[in-house]
């Protein structure tokens, strides 16, 4: 599964010391034999005690709080946000360890081509923005206040007229049409190939990685009748959705910061950074997608949406305010006046004033009381009837706190009942809470003495080669299909290192998400017992008897239904045999 051999995996892994390359992400402090931190995973901001412990024995942690647990491959995974490869990679770098095996497979060759199409593109535009032919380019850009430091730090660029410069150049290099058509980079018409951007500044999008994948081109000789901006399609390499602009850059200001700011247009983005403020990132669409969702989320900030001064920005605002506020996520709201967007708010306004607002940015639900107010007169009944409707039918997502804040404010403000208001968002909660209970149903684990007892089990064979030993000579089985596959997984690994070691282990489940998370179950459960010899011995014990008592149950059952009178008593005999044992 994975394209870099497990033995170097391993060898990276214990090269890594799991305390020192986390230290480089959060603050330890050793407490006995673990280190300790606030957990970076979950929203631990008023945590009193740190709940995220560190081992250096077992290069494992582990949070208390909300059950993650893993090695150093799987932190950097969470906290940068990348792949497992990708992950290796990384503390590959951090402990200067060469890698050389890394195999690619069939899929990740082809695509390593189209990177490189699309960053050898980057350099061709970016050089040509500093030839003579890119002076008036160079001018627009410094007339919207980005200079050749920003530039640069964007690889802003300049592809330039003509109809097939770039792609000559990436025919040379060895790139076929076929592939300059996959990243998007050529048009075709009958036989005619065509660059697809001409005469337009260039703006680099890169992926959560910082690899660029597409490009936005935006024309500046203010020319009419064509579109102001043009974007890459859709590619292999290049989902809109998957994206967020700027991400890769501001990744570090966001956390420095403790917050992110979002943004419409990706020029909105560029000049927020030129001016200072580094903490932004822009849509790549109206809506954030569920994996833009997820990647602000696992940020762990408060986020910021400041999005553009029109109708459809308003709107948007709203939208994306409850998508993100559903997922329990701190949403704050900019609106801006009297300009278009950010960027000419700091045009025409200047960046402390927009840091101003930035500062004084308000709550979500404070926004979202303003935004049911619109082009409503209160004075008029029905308006009012509608608007406290609407406002009390968004509370679903809110905190109780917040939510008889609100109802009470209501009931003063316009002296309405303070039971009627209750009573209408209550009628909400109920719907709600009925879905709520159904999927709760459908994923309780069941703590039954089986389960605990088998959950020890796996737990001691994942800690030591001899507890492999003792399951494959005294019991060999599991009741669950889950179980069975862990435990077969554990046989295997063992099997082929000789050894077995749970960091080590971890990092050869993590491509195999269900194993992964039914094995981190398995450590949240047994994180607090005990691993000894005559504990694992006592599980083994229990499902034996179990087991044994299973087949009794299924025997006498055999036995009842059984007409043959033979083979009735040998089965009854059979029974006493079992009963004996037990
Ligand atoms: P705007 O018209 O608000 O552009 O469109 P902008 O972000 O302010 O850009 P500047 O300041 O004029 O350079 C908002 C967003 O809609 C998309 C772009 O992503 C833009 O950022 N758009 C707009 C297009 O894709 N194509 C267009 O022709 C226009
Ligand atoms: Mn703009």
């Amino acid at each position: 599964m994975s394209y870099i051999k497990d033995t170097e995996i391993n060898a990276i892994r214990e090269q890594a010391d799991i305390v020192d390359i986390l230290a480089d992400y959060i603050h330890l402090e050793q407490k006995g034999k673990n280190f300790w931190a606030k957990c970076p995973f979950h929203g631990s901001g008023n945590e009193r005690t740190p709940s995220f412990a560190v081992s250096r024995d077992r290069q494992t942690y582990y949070c208390f709080s909300c059950k993650k647990y893993g090695n150093v491959f799987s932190f950097i995974m969470e906290y940068e946000n990348v792949g497992y490869i990708e992950a290796i990679k990384m503390v590959a770098d951090k402990v200067g360890y060469k890698l050389n095996t890394i195999e690619f497979g069939p899929q990740i060759t082809a695509n390593k081509d189209l990177y490189d199409i699309m960053s050898f593109a980057e350099k061709y535009y970016l050089n040509n923005i500093f030839t003579e032919s890119g002076i008036k380019a160079r001018k627009y850009l410094e007339d919207r206040g980005i200079n050749e430091k920003i530039i640069r730090e964007f690889s802003l660029g300049l592809a330039p007229i003509g109809k097939n410069t770039l792609n000559k150049l990436l025919v040379k290099k060895g790139y076929n049409d076929k592939q300059l058509d996959e990243v998007g980079l050529l048009n075709k018409i009958g036989i005619d190939t065509y660059d697809t951007f001409t005469d337009r500044i260039m703006i680099p999008i890169n992926d959560l990685k910082g690899q660029v994948v597409g490009f936005t081109g935006r024309i500046f000789n203010g020319e009419e009748n064509t579109a102001k901006y043009m974007n890459s399609k859709e590619t292999v390499i290049f989902k809109k959705s998957n994206i967020l602009f700027n991400y890769y850059n501001a990744k570090n200001a966001i956390r420095d910061e403790k917050k992110v700011i979002v943004v419409e247009g990706n020029m909105d983005a560029i000049k927020l950074s030129a001016s200072g403020i580094k903490n932004v990132v822009a849509l790549m669409g109206v809506v954030l997608s569920k994996f833009q969702i997820e990647v602000l989320a696992k940020l762990k900030v408060p986020i910021i949406l400041m999005l553009d001064n029109d109708s459809a920005g308003l709107n948007a605002t709203l939208k994306n305010g409850e998508l993100l506020e559903k997922e329990n996520l701190n949403v704050c709201v900019v609106r801006l006046n009297d300009v278009k967007d950010p960027d000419e708010y700091i045009r025409f306004k200047g960046v402390d004033a927009l840091k101003d607002n930035i500062k004084h940015a308000q709550k979500f639900i404070d926004f979202k009381l303003k935004y049911y107010k619109e082009g409503k007169n209160l004075d008029n009944v029905e308006d009012l009837r509608q608007y406290v409707k609407e406002v009390l039918n968004s509370l679903n997502n809110t905190d109780d706190l917040t939510k008889s804040i609100i109802i009470s404010k209501i009931s003063k403000d316009y002296a309405i009942d303070i039971h009627v208001l209750q009573e209408e968002v209550n009628k909400g909660k109920e719907i709600i809470k009925e879905k709520k209970i159904i999927k709760e149903e459908k994923s309780v684990p069941k703590f039954t003495k089986y389960h605990i007892a088998a959950s020890k089990i796996l737990y001691h064979m994942m800690h030591d080669k001899k507890y492999i030993t003792i399951y494959k000579n005294k019991l060999g089985y599991f009741k669950e299909k889950i179980e069975r596959i862990v435990a077969s997984e554990i046989v295997f690994y063992s099997n082929e290192h000789n050894n077995i070691n749970i960091a080590d282990f971890i990092s050869y489940l993590i491509p195999q998400e269900e194993l992964n998370k039914y094995v981190n179950q398995i450590i949240s459960e047994n994180i607090n017992s005990v691993v000894s010899e005559s504990e694992f011995n006592n599980c083994i014990n229990v499902i034996l008897k179990l087991l044994k008592k299973d087949e009794i149950k299924l025997l006498k059952e055999k036995i009842k239904n059984e007409m043959d009178i033979n083979k009735k008593v040998e089965l009854i005999a059979k029974l006493t045999e079992i009963k004996k044992e037990v």
